[in-house]
């Protein structure tokens, strides 16, 4: 399976997503291998971590820029699940990716701007599927507020419902400290000590292979 974590906006959580399903994956024994397509590295930089503190399972990661169709094609040959991080724009490696991938997840936090590229990305989509018709594309809302007297979550939601190109996941990542505080440590939040983000991301991983 290649699993492509895309959007078109810096910061909504891709990498935070990519790294975590990748331990969760790993750690369910499949053999597991990280694309970082952005030239940030940030995915690489916590693999790097992770490989010097030794945690194991370990993980590969390869650093790919430009197309990377090919590349994607060919890992998916030798890994049970790829998953390719990218950059938070309309980019030559996302565009690539899409034209590969089995999956894509477009992240947003459930604010307007991240919400208004939604219109875009869901012409790209279109275009994607011209080449890729198997794609399929689910929408997950990330950071939400925990505050349950805030109804962002539920109208972000709502706004994902206009674009049939885009499924919304059921599960939401709500803005937790633990998802900061794993990155620098090379862990993900399913090997960390907050149940509540370990959750989610289980759940984010069952929902998506399902
Ligand atoms: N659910 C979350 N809760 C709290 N902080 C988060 C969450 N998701 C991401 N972050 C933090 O937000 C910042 C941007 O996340 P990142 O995954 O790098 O975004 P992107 O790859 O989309 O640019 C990072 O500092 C990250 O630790
Ligand atoms: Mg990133």
């Amino acid at each position: 399976m290649i699993l492509l974590i895309g959007s078109q906006k810096g910061g909504p959580g891709k990498t935070t997503v990519a790294v975590n399903l990748a331990v969760e994956y790993a750690r369910q024994g499949k053999d597991v291998c990280l694309v970082d397509a952005d030239q940030q590295r940030s995915a690489a930089r916590w693999h790097a971590d992770r490989e010097e503190q030794g945690h194991q399972p370990p993980i590969v990661c390869l650093e790919k820029l430009g197309n990377i169709h090919g590349t994607l094609v060919e890992l998916a040959g030798r890994y049970e699940v790829v998953i390719v991080d990218v950059a938070g724009k309309d980019s030559r490696e996302m565009r690539t990716a899409m034209t590969a991938a089995d999956k894509m997840i477009v992240v947003v936090r459930p604010s307007q701007f991240d919400l208004d590229t939604l219109s875009h990305m869901a012409d790209v989509i279109e275009q994607a599927m011209d080449i890729n018709p198997g794609l399929e594309v689910r929408g997950l809302i990330a950071q939400a507020p925990s505050n349950p007297s805030v109804t962002e979550r539920t109208d972000a939601r709502e706004y994902l419902a206009d674009y049939p190109q885009i499924t919304a996941l059921e599960t939401v990542l709500y803005e937790r400290k633990a998802y900061r505080d794993v990155v620098g440590e090379g862990l993900g939040v399913v090997e960390w000590s907050n149940p509540k983000a370990k959750a989610e991301i289980q759940e984010l991983a069952a929902e998506v292979q399902a």
